[in-house]
């Protein structure tokens, strides 16, 4: 990354929370954005929702409303259950039944380009909200498609050049959970007993307005807030009863990791991943959960007191690394007018604070079993010669996969993949890109120091993981190991420093280019992203 460029996209986050008015980035949209402009009639939608884009001013904090980026939805067709307001800046939940055809006409009414992305669905690439789909303020893209995957939690969020850090953390992102007829079967806590906690930090100026920014080094971290907000609230309070909750948890934080914990030490019940309910439920100590990974926990009040409370957390650990040093201290705040407080990434927080209020008698019973699953193997692999890697490098400053920034449209050979196949692809650090292409030399030392927790993320259908391996055991790494789901279907694997993760991919129906990028979000617009080529 040149420095010119640095400086152009630090202008860009400037224009992003308003503090002047944006020229627009440079990449030619003029031929994409004549798609999809209006409905295909031939498509028999059960299901059509208007989505804007735009600005307002929300209660957030107490005192003055928060200038934000906000979704709006409008059922214009289907059940009054398919759209649900949350108070806050996030969008409405849209709620699918597995099957169901959608459309979603979604209009831009920001002061700068946007486009959709619906993160976890399996859908086809016009659908996917690619970046060189973005459209300008006044402008209209119609999203059509079949809702395939199976019963879950997703969720969409903007997904712009170099602007989806700045606009998801203004408030453009919202749940998507999607029913089945198999889920439907389990009798799993529903209504009020199923609850969502989109997780997300963030900081404010004095005056409740939104702060980022970022100097060089916290860029290559990651955008670290002191506040935190579930479901665009402060202090999340929420009244339950003596008896089993469903918790639909989403990280939708730019680059903060939890370590999901309950206060009191009670374990935590898993029943979900990314991809949709696990084939049995599994206890673990704790839960790492990285920006964009979903978790569903089964939590049961019952036997408590009415009148107490239990904190959910996230609690310390170690092993996220910082590059300058200092993972586990307040780092010191830049020359660049991060005034107020920062919280480290491995600190101890608390989320929310369920407070008893009621006595129940009756509570549903965890099944034993959820959703039959088929595990994939060896034997799935279409070409079982070939590993696809994903390298997590740096090189000039800047994070990248395969050796290679983001551009729009470009691919390499290694990132064609054959449509209607199952791919192996193996994620690891690639520590002789880390200080340059050169070999030896400087590279080396620098690998470790550089190293980070990347979430890494493939859009399209849901993968499995095959196997984890840490090469550089210690560094605090025993901190997290207990908290990963390996059971389930995944669309972003977290790995650590030192760590390697196989994973296994179908790459069915759909042709075109599909991304794959890290979920930090400050990492995924500097360029650590790629396209897949699925022909
Ligand atoms: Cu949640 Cu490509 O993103
Ligand atoms: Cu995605
Ligand atoms: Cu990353």
């Amino acid at each position: 990354m040149t420095h010119i460029d640095y400086k152009r996209r630090q202008f860009l986050q400037y224009a992003a929370l308003g503090t002047i008015t944006a020229t627009l980035p440079g990449f030619a949209l003029a031929e994409s954005r004549k798609i999809n402009v209006t409905p295909d009639t031939a498509f028999k939608a059960d299901v059509e929702i208007a989505l804007t884009a735009q600005t307002a001013d929300v209660p957030i904090l107490p005192g003055a409303y928060t200038h934000v980026f906000k979704y709006y939805g409008k059922l214009l067709k289907g059940p009054q259950t398919a759209l649900r307001e949350l108070p806050g800046y996030l969008g409405p939940i849209l709620n699918f039944e597995q099957g169901q055809k959608v459309r979603i006409y979604f209009y831009n009414q920001l002061p700068e380009p946007c486009v959709t992305h619906w993160h976890g669905m399996h859908v086809p690439q016009k659908m996917d909200g690619h970046p060189m789909y973005a459209i300008y303020r006044g402008e209209q893209y119609v999203y059509e498609f079949e809702v395939k995957n199976p019963a879950g939690t997703n969720w969409y969020h903007a997904h712009t050049h170099e602007l989806t850090a700045t606009q998801v953390y203004q408030g453009l992102a919202g749940l998507i959970t999607i029913t089945d007829a198999a889920e439907k079967k389990l009798d799993l806590p529903s209504g009020e007993y199923d609850i969502p906690l989109v997780i997300q930090d963030r900081s404010f100026t004095n005056g409740n307005q939104l702060r980022y920014m970022l100097n060089r080094h916290q860029r290559i971290r990651g955008f670290l807030g002191d506040t935190m907000l579930v479901n665009g609230q402060e202090n999340s309070t929420i009244p339950v009863k003596t008896r089993a909750y469903r918790l639909r948890i989403l990280n939708g934080s730019n680059s903060r990791i939890y370590k999901l914990g309950w206060e009191d030490g009670t374990p935590m019940t898993a029943i979900g991943t990314d991809g949709g309910l696990l084939e049995k439920p599994e206890t673990l100590p704790y839960i790492m959960l990285a920006p964009a990974e979903r978790v569903e926990l089964w939590v049961d009040f019952s036997g408590r007191k009415v009148g107490s409370d239990l904190t959910l957390q996230s609690l310390t650990y170690q092993g996220s690394s910082s590059p300058m040093g200092g993972g586990g201290m307040r780092h010191g705040m830049g020359g660049m007018g991060m005034m107020g407080g920062e919280l480290a990434q491995d600190k101890a927080i608390s989320i929310a604070r369920f407070y008893i209020t009621g006595q129940i008698s009756d509570s549903p019973k965890l099944p034993v079993e959820l959703i039959p699953m088929r595990r994939l193997t060896g034997q799935d692999i279409s070409n079982p010669g070939k590993t696809v890697p994903i390298a997590i490098g740096m090189r000039h400053m800047t994070w990248q996969l395969n050796g290679r920034a983001f551009e729009m449209q470009d691919y390499t050979e290694l990132e064609k993949i054959p449509v209607n196949t199952v791919q192996r692809i193996r994620i690891f650090h690639d520590d002789r890109a880390m200080g340059g292409r050169m070999r030896g030399g400087r590279g080396g030392g620098m690998g470790m120091m550089m190293s980070l927790p990347h979430p890494i993320h493939l859009h399209g259908q849901q993968f499995q993981i095959l196997s984890r391996t840490q090469n550089n055991p210690g560094g605090g790494y025993d901190t997290v190991k207990d908290g990963f789901i390996h059971s389930g279907w995944k669309d972003t694997v977290l790995v650590m420093p030192g760590e390697e993760i196989e994973i296994i991919k179908p790459f069915k129906d759909y042709t075109g280019l599909f991304l794959y990028h890290c979920h930090n979000l400050e990492h995924e617009d500097m360029g650590m992203m790629r396209n897949f080529y699925v022909n």
